[in-house]
Parts: structure tokens; C-alpha cells; sequence
């Protein structure tokens, strides 16, 4: 058997830096947040959320990046390490099969984005009148082909920057996104703070509640928010860290994913909730805020269709950009057990996650009625992978890198300093992240 090739790296640490924001930044920042602020109080949420991020997110973000900078491989073999034996490569396992199966669904959601961007594009929806979003949503859902058309599209679109590889395909992808949709969202912030009684809606998101705190789900909500909008606990991280060169520095690497990922949060709040409350809306709406509230919202705004194509543009390609985050986990796992090329392993686990996406696709239509806890398909998986998995794969990061790892070994991996700064990501690693995240799973199983 002839050597295997030298594996591949990121050309920059810019280029890295931006990939894992691309990681972290998409459906769960616009979509995923903006209801779960909404309905959790907005201000009192948006609080707990950053000190959850601070606490939990930023030592565990550096915890799964090191994991891959110091192993310089995937999942699996990262955790197998050393003691093949042991049940460590049943960790990796476990993320390999997360990112997977959260890619299945998370790619429907894109596609809606996908198929709102087209439809605002050549002016569909711009012709209905005020209260017909909803039926135009419930109708485009239901519908038995279509949701899987879109669906199709952002698997291979995901799969076609995959094949590209680690540095022309998702770096060159990013480099280019994400700057482009920073630069959206601002300005769809901008356009949103102009608009007359867009002051409610600044002051749901920034005024705390302080009645809010009382209720344990805003905490929860909070928490998982954090894992799943970071992007922790799937592997995608730790992957995108093996790619690191030895000299990249990932302690201010992370620091910067954090900041941007909280940031481009933030500011979508800040383009959503002024334009809800401007039109007497409800934030409280749920998953479908983006796709019938916001439609509402765009039908009466001036300039509203051009509104809306930036905003799914944002969405599609923010979706994208994590998507991709998500298939590399797998892809890289089955090329080095199978060593299959990157072509074949990306077309082969991107048909794989088309088809474990159908019934999600097809859950308001065909399906309906299936589902756990009186949720629908689509609605039970997003439960149990970014309540349950992501949490438990945190949990195993966290006690892989706080009690496996010498300490020394960890802080030279991470490039932070002995001193107070690696003292207290060794404490958080070690006792805080994982009571907060039992916490969160028992407070899960108690609801
Ligand atoms: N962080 C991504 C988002 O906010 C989703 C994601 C979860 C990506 C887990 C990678 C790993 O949309």
C-alpha cells in the first residue's frame, strides 16, 4: 500500500479563523436564535445566553479545537489516540454519527432559506397579502416534491465545496462568504434601526426582563442555544482545528469565533426584532419566525422585497457555510478508515445525508403526525441532537481535555500560559462545564 498523502492544512490562519466563524455562524445565529430569544423574554435571554457563551462556550470551543490540533486527525482517531482499546474512539464515533444526522435536518431548514431567497428573487411572494404567509409556508412544506428539490440543492452544494478540499474548497468558500455576509447583516441591522418604532424592539432585545429569570427553560433554552449556535460538541471544531498548522495560535482564535459568532447574533436581532415590533407582530412566533413573521414583515416594509433577498442570501449561505463545517467531520473520518478519495467520500456521505433528510423534509407533508413528544420529525431530531447530543459530546470534550490530558500538554496545545487564564480553563473544563451540562440534561429529562 502506497504512503498516504500528506494531510491537508488551511493556506492561512486568517483562512482557518474565518472557516470555523463559518462553522459557527449560520441557521442557528438568524433563525435558531432570533426565536429563542423571542420566545424566552428576549433581553433576559439574551443575557444568560452570554454568560453561558463565556462560561461553557469559550473554554469548550478551545477544548474541541485543540483536541484536533494536537492529534492532527479526525474524530475518531483524535479520541482513539493512543488506547485503541478503550472506549475513547466511541466518543469520536459519536460525533462523526452527530454531525451526520444533524446535517440531515439542518439542510432541509437551508433549503427553505434556499427556496425564499429564489422566490423573493423573481418576486413571488411579494404578491400575497398581509396574512397569507402562513398558509404560503404551510402549503410550500406539505408540498410533496418540493421541500426536497431545495433540499437536494444544498446537500450539493455542500458536497461541491467539500470536494474542493481543505483549502481551495472550504477556505476559499469562506474567505470570500463570510466577509460578504458580515457585511449584510450590518447593513440589514442599519436599515432596520431607520425604521419608525424600531425603539421596541431594541429595547425587547437589550432590556432585560428581569421576570424572565425565574422561569429554569430560559436557562435551558440559553445553554443550548450556546452549543448549538457555536457549534460545539459535533466535531466540526475539532476537525477544523486538526487543519491547523503548528505555529497557529488558538486560544485568540477562539476568542475571535466566540466574539463573532455572539456578534453576528446580536446584530440579526437587531435587523429582526425592530421590523417585528414595527408591525405589531408577536417575537414570541417560534421556528417559523423567519419564514411566515418576517415574510409579514418584508410585504409592508418599504423596499421590503430587496429586504428580503439580503436576508436569505444571509440565511442560505450562512447555512452553507456550517454545512460544510458539518460534512467534513464524517468525510474525514471514512477517508482515513476507507481510504477513499475526498470526491468519492463526499458524494457517497452526501447521498447518505439526502436520504436520512427525507422524512424530516416530507414531516409537514406526507409524514405528518410522526414524531416524538408531540413534535413533528424534523422538530424531534433538532430536539435530540441539540439538546441531548451536542451536550453529551461537550461533556466528553470537556473530560477528555480537564481530566485525561496531562495539564501541561493541554496549555501548550491551547498556547495559554500557565498562570490564571490556564488555571481557570482547567477548573471550568473540569468541574464547571460538566455540572452545568448534567444540569442541562436533567433539567431536560425533568421538563
Ligand atoms: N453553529 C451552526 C449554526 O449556528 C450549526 C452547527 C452546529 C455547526 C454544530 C457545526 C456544528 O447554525
Amino acid at each position: 500500500m502506497s504512503e498516504p498523502a500528506a494531510r491537508e492544512q488551511w493556506k492561512s490562519g486568517a483562512g482557518f479563523v474565518l472557516a470555523t466563524i463559518g462553522c459557527a455562524a449560520g441557521l442557528g445565529n438568524i433563525w435558531r436564535f432570533s426565536y429563542v430569544a423571542g420566545e424566552n423574554g428576549g433581553g433576559a435571554f439574551l443575557l444568560i445566553y452570554v454568560v453561558c457563551v463565556l462560561l461553557l462556550g469559550l473554554p469548550l470551543m478551545l477544548a474541541e479545537l485543540s483536541i484536533g490540533r494536537r492529534a492532527q486527525s479526525d474524530v475518531v482517531e483524535s479520541f482513539g489516540g493512543a488506547d485503541k482499546r478503550r472506549c475513547w474512539p466511541l466518543a469520536g464515533w459519536l460525533m462523526a454519527i452527530a454531525s451526520f444526522v444533524l446535517l440531515s435536518y439542518y439542510a432541509v431548514i437551508a433549503g427553505w432559506a434556499y427556496k425564499y431567497f429564489a422566490a423573493y428573487l423573481i418576486g413571488a411572494p411579494s404578491g400575497l397579502a398581509s396574512g397569507e404567509f402562513s398558509a404560503y409556508f404551510a402549503a410550500f412544506v406539505a408540498d410533496p416534491v418540493e421541500p426536497l428539490v431545495w433540499q437536494f440543492l444544498v446537500v450539493a452544494s455542500t458536497v461541491a465545496v467539500i470536494i474542493g478540499g481543505v483549502k481551495r474548497g472550504i477556505e476559499a468558500v469562506n474567505r470570500v462568504l463570510m466577509p460578504l455576509l458580515g457585511a449584510i447583516v450590518v447593513l440589514l441591522a442599519a436599515y432596520a434601526l431607520s425604521l419608525e418604532g424600531a425603539g421596541a424592539g431594541i429595547a425587547f432585545l437589550f432590556r432585560p426582563d428581569w421576570s424572565a429569570l425565574a422561569h429554569p427553560s430560559v436557562y435551558l433554552a440559553a445553554l443550548g442555544q450556546a452549543f448549538f449556535s457555536l457549534g460545539i460538541g459535533a466535531g466540526a471544531l475539532l476537525t477544523y482545528g486538526s487543519y491547523t498548522a503548528a505555529g497557529q495560535k488558538l486560544a485568540p482564535a477562539a476568542l475571535g469565533v466566540v466574539a463573532g459568532d455572539t456578534m453576528f447574533a446580536v446584530i440579526a436581532g437587531i435587523a429582526i426584532f425592530p421590523a417585528v415590533f414595527a408591525f405589531g407582530l408577536d417575537p414570541a412566533q417560534g421556528p417559523t419566525l423567519a419564514f411566515v413573521t418576517l415574510p409579514e414583515v418584508f410585504n409592508v416594509l418599504p423596499a421590503g422585497r430587496f429586504f428580503a433577498v439580503a436576508f436569505f442570501v444571509l440565511l442560505g449561505l450562512g447555512a452553507l457555510t456550517s454545512a460544510v463545517s458539518l460534512l467534513e467531520v464524517p468525510c474525514a473520518v471514512l477517508m482515513r478508515e476507507l481510504r477513499w478519495t475526498r470526491q468519492k467520500t463526499a458524494l457517497l456521505t452526501g447521498a447518505g445525508v439526502f436520504a436520512l433528510g427525507v422524512p424530516s423534509a416530507l414531516g409537514f407533508g406526507v409524514l405528518q403526525g410522526i414524531g416524538i413528544l408531540g413534535l413533528g420529525i424534523l422538530e424531534s431530531i433538532d430536539r435530540i441532537a441539540s439538546s441531548v447530543i451536542l451536550p453529551v459530546g461537550g461533556l466528553l470534550i470537556a473530560v477528555f481535555v480537564g481530566w485525561k490530558w496531562p495539564y501541561t500538554d493541554a496549555l501548550r496545545t491551547a498556547g495559554l500560559e500557565a498562570g490564571v487564564v490556564g488555571y481557570l480553563w482547567r477548573l471550568l473544563l473540569r468541574y464547571v462545564a460538566p455540572c452545568l451540562i448534567v444540569f442541562i440534561l436533567v433539567g431536560l429529562a425533568t421538563a
